[in-house]
């Protein structure tokens, strides 16, 4: 009798002992795919999870002192990190309701996105229903508070303004099409174009309309998220965006370089209420250097690269989606002297202007046209 159930004791318990070992080998694997699948096999080891108590300590508890500015994703910090690392902390306003897992996974996919003229994602927190992203921190501001500012103004040079022209122009391409992820912007304005601190130009805010909106399909959303003067008209109106809608977008922020004022909230330009409008006119009469800022002009007389720019811009902001260019062809157009630029047709908005009893009465600035819009559209 022993001499069976020994052994046959002695088969269980191994057969058991190999059993988990395979359970457990499987489950290290399937860990390891998941990982390859994040793409974490690379060089992502400089991605960080905070906890709470760390940005507490870095942004000294949120104070006032520390805040950055205000964006309709929620507000911005800058912190310090204990090793002197100087960062900024968006701390995201209503979210959607993602749980822990998704938001890291997200963020990590986000933090993948790395190029010379993106702001670096270099963590994220998640504390309960808050989250927050930890970017690297920028010294020199935005471009909004440089280009729609009378004095700063002054301080970007025409060749400053090429570099920052360029620069976003190679970090949107990166975004549509060199990427392993493919990602539309969808909120491309002055305020997210960041300075470093020799005035290179960061794209900031990419990946974020995607994670406000993660239940949409076909490029049809039912969020809109994006700021006013800056929205392609199939996007402000059918929700409809692609990569062409950034290229809109990308359109009205040169032409707000050039001329160093916002497309519109702001200003009238003469009987128009909005830059493309103007722009068109001045273009369709020949009279483009009325367009280029004055504090340009006095420096060098408007040249031929400004108005190949004032033509690029205007193909960027047509009407139809399908006759603005790609990414890929503004980057090529914009490298080259010599390539003949096509003709652009009417863009969007042109024919929005002031009925003749407001004309006399002057716009009043008006923040809300900054204000990257997050609002819930019935379908
Ligand atoms: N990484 C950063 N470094 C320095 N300043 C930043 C950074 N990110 C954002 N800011 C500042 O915080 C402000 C608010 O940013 P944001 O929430 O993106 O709002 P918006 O882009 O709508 O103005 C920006 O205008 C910018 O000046
Ligand atoms: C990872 O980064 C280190 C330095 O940061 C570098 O030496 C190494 O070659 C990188 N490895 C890969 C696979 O990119
Ligand atoms: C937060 O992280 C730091 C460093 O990793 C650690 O020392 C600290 O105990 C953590 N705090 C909490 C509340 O988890
Ligand atoms: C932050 O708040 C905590 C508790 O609310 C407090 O103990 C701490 O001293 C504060 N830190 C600073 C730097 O004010
Ligand atoms: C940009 O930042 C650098 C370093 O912080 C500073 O020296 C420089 O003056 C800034 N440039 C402008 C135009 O503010
Ligand atoms: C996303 O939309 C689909 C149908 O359009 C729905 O079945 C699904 O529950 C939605 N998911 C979330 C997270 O809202
Ligand atoms: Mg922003």
């Amino acid at each position: 009798m022993m001499a069976v159930v020994i052994p046959l004791v002695g088969a269980l318990t191994c057969f058991i002992l190999w059993f988990g070992w395979m359970r457990r080998d499987r489950k290290v694997n399937i860990h390891r795919d998941e990982e390859l699948e994040l793409g974490l096999e690379g060089n992502n080891s400089e991605f960080t999870f905070f906890n709470f108590s760390q940005v507490l300590e870095a942004t000294i508890n949120f104070s006032v002192e520390n805040k950055l500015g205000q964006g309709g994703f929620g507000p911005v910090y800058k912190g310090k990190l204990p090793d002197g690392l100087e960062i900024a902390i968006k701390r995201l306003a209503s979210h959607s309701g993602q749980g822990f897992r998704e938001f890291k996974n997200e963020v990590r996919l986000i933090a993948k996105l790395q190029h010379r003229n993106l702001v670096r994602l270099i963590g994220c927190c998640s504390q309960g229903e808050e989250k927050m992203l930890v970017y690297e921190y920028l010294p020199n501001k935005s471009l909004d508070f440089f280009i729609f500012d009378e004095t700063r103004r002054t301080l970007l040079s025409w060749n400053q303004r090429l570099i920052i022209i360029e620069g976003t122009a190679q970090g949107l391409l990166y975004l549509h099409k060199h990427s392993r992820l493919r990602v539309i912007h969808r909120d491309v304005k002055a305020s997210n174009i960041l300075l470093d601190s020799e005035m290179n130009p960061k794209i900031s805010d990419f990946g974020l309309a995607k994670m406000f909106s993660s239940n949409d399909s076909e490029g049809n959303t039912k969020r809109v998220v994006g700021t006013y003067g800056y929205m392609a008209p199939e996007y402000a109106s059918e929700g409809l965006y692609s990569i062409k809608s950034d290229v809109f977008s990308f359109g009205v922020l040169i032409l707000e370089i050039l001329n160093g004022k916002r497309n519109s909230g702001f200003h009238q330009y003469k009987d128009f209420l909005n830059l493309l409008g103007y722009a068109w006119q001045l273009w369709s009469e020949g009279r483009w250097p009325e367009l280029v800022d004055t504090s340009l002009v006095t420096e060098s007389h408007p040249t031929l690269e400004m108005m190949r720019c004032i033509n690029i811009a205007l193909l960027c902001v047509q009407e139809n989606a399908a006759d603005r260019p790609t990414m890929s062809e503004v980057v090529a157009m914009l490298s080259s002297t010599s390539m003949v630029l096509p003709t652009p047709k009417h863009p969007a908005y042109f024919h929005v202007r002031v009925a003749k009893e407001e004309a006399s009465t002057s716009a009043e600035p008006c923040s809300v046209y900054d204000m990257t819009i997050s609002s819930p559209r019935g379908r």
